[in-house]
């Protein structure tokens, strides 16, 4: 059970499936673009990483911003999971979801004051700080609130995740944390100050790493910063790892849970402090499919064929940001031969394109197509731009499908217009 991946869409005799309910009879009810979850996937990744895990201390902070539906987060919450909120809002959303704010860590490269109050007011399990003024702004904070915050701080190990440059935060060259080598130094400088508990160190050195060797350098470099701390006389009561465990998009290339658990353990050994995970797309990633209707299909003199979607950038970014790959397959596959298809959206913008010259059956007018593994920075970072109306979001669970967000209607958008 531990070890197997759970892939919730699958072909039936009636067309594609999500864990055996059709796809189709969904689309029927609430039309498209809209995001299909399985709850069943979203289980298997959390149970199959928490028992990869199982022979070290360990608690998983799943990462709001990959899919903060409140329907999810109360599922996860219901399984053991613990949180990871980047802003204040985060947060909020996790307190309404069920979790306590002392299951939370609370990162964000840049935290407002008035976002620092609240989780420091609310004593949020640990404010991950990312610089030192940042720390000495929380423990102002805390002085004028009579609390004692509850503290780590995010160290940038130079390390290159190898993944995307957009996503690779580790290196020097990027905004986040303090350098390493500095942060002995600012946890000593600040030991005595009885507004802060120094808590944690922290790292995350980019998202979707598919190669085990930068995940492996950074637990050894966390590892080795909390014995100089501990030796310092810093009590630490956990080491946080960050998230950044990839997924197969393409159905190969990925790190299983275990092979992570098998690179990662050995280091934090040399430590023995509890560590704290903060994985996203690892936990959600495969469970949703964007479903989307075919509007228009033409062919150019040169023969390029396009199939434009009802769905575009703004239901899903990541091909137009990352030029990333989504496995795109229709409902009811077409008996013909397979041709290069570009799989384009309706925005005026040529990164409005999900794939390029991808070999794919031939596609037409009316047909529906699910663009899979979306369930990780899919509906998080949809837009209204062209007035598009965000796509409503449906969980499947047990042989039921439920609407856990409706669509989004021109009245709620303009509600905040005078
Ligand atoms: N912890 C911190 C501090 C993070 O910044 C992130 C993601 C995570 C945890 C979760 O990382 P994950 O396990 O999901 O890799 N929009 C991009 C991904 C941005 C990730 C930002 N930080 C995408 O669509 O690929």
């Amino acid at each position: 059970m531990a070890s197997l991946v759970h892939l919730p869409f699958q072909p039936t005799e009636r067309g594609l499936g999500c864990d055996g309910v059709r796809i189709e009879s969904i689309v029927e009810e609430i039309g498209t673009p809209v995001y299909v979850y399985s709850a069943e996937a979203i289980r298997a990744a959390y149970r199959r990483l928490d028992a990869a895990f199982a022979a070290y201390p360990h608690a998983i902070h799943y990462a709001l911003k990959a899919n903060s539906t409140l329907a999810l987060l109360r599922l996860l919450h219901a399984l053991g999971s613990r949180a990871d909120a980047n802003s204040v809002g985060e947060v909020q959303v996790a307190q309404r979801a069920g979790f306590a704010p002392r299951e939370l860590v609370f990162t964000g490269v840049g935290k407002g004051r008035d976002e620092l109050a609240y989780a420091v007011a609310n004593e949020v399990g640990t404010i991950n700080a990312e610089s030192p003024g940042e720390l000495d702004r929380i423990a102002e904070i805390a002085r004028a609130l009579g609390r004692r915050a509850r503290v780590a701080l995010r160290v940038n190990p130079d390390i290159d995740a190898q993944s995307h440059p957009n996503i690779s935060t580790g290196l020097r060259v990027n905004k986040f944390g303090v350098a390493v080598e500095e942060a002995p130094a600012i946890y000593r400088d600040r030991l005595g100050v009885a507004d802060l508990q120094f808590v944690g160190v922290h790292v995350h050195i980019g998202s979707q790493i598919t190669t085990p060797d930068p995940l492996r350098r950074a637990a050894r470099a966390l590892a080795s910063l909390a014995r100089t701390l501990r030796d310092q006389g810093v009590p630490l009561e956990h080491v946080d790892l960050g998230g950044g465990l990839g997924i197969a998009y393409d159905g190969v290339t990925m790190i299983t849970p275990d092979a992570y658990a098998a690179l990662v353990i050995p280091e934090l050994e040399a430590c023995g402090i509890p560590v704290v995970l903060e994985p996203g797309r690892a936990i959600v990633g495969h469970s949703g499919a964007l479903v989307s209707r075919v509007v228009d299909v033409k062919q150019s003199p040169e023969g390029r064929r396009f199939a434009v979607l009802d769905a575009g950038m703004t239901e899903l970014m990541r091909p137009a940001l990352y030029g990333s790959f989504h496995r795109i397959v229709p409902l009811q596959p077409r008996a013909t031969a397979e041709h290069a298809w570009d799989i384009v959206g309706p925005i005026c913008e040529t990164s409005d394109a999900f794939a390029r010259d991808r070999a794919m059956r031939d596609l037409a007018v009316d047909d529906l197509v699910a663009i899979l593994d979306t369930g990780a920075y899919g509906a998080v970072m949809a837009s209204n731009y062209n007035r598009r109306l965000l796509a409503p979001e449906v969980l499947v669970d047990d042989g039921r499908w439920t609407v856990i967000r409706r669509r989004q209607t021109l009245d709620d958008v303009l509600a905040l217009e005078r």
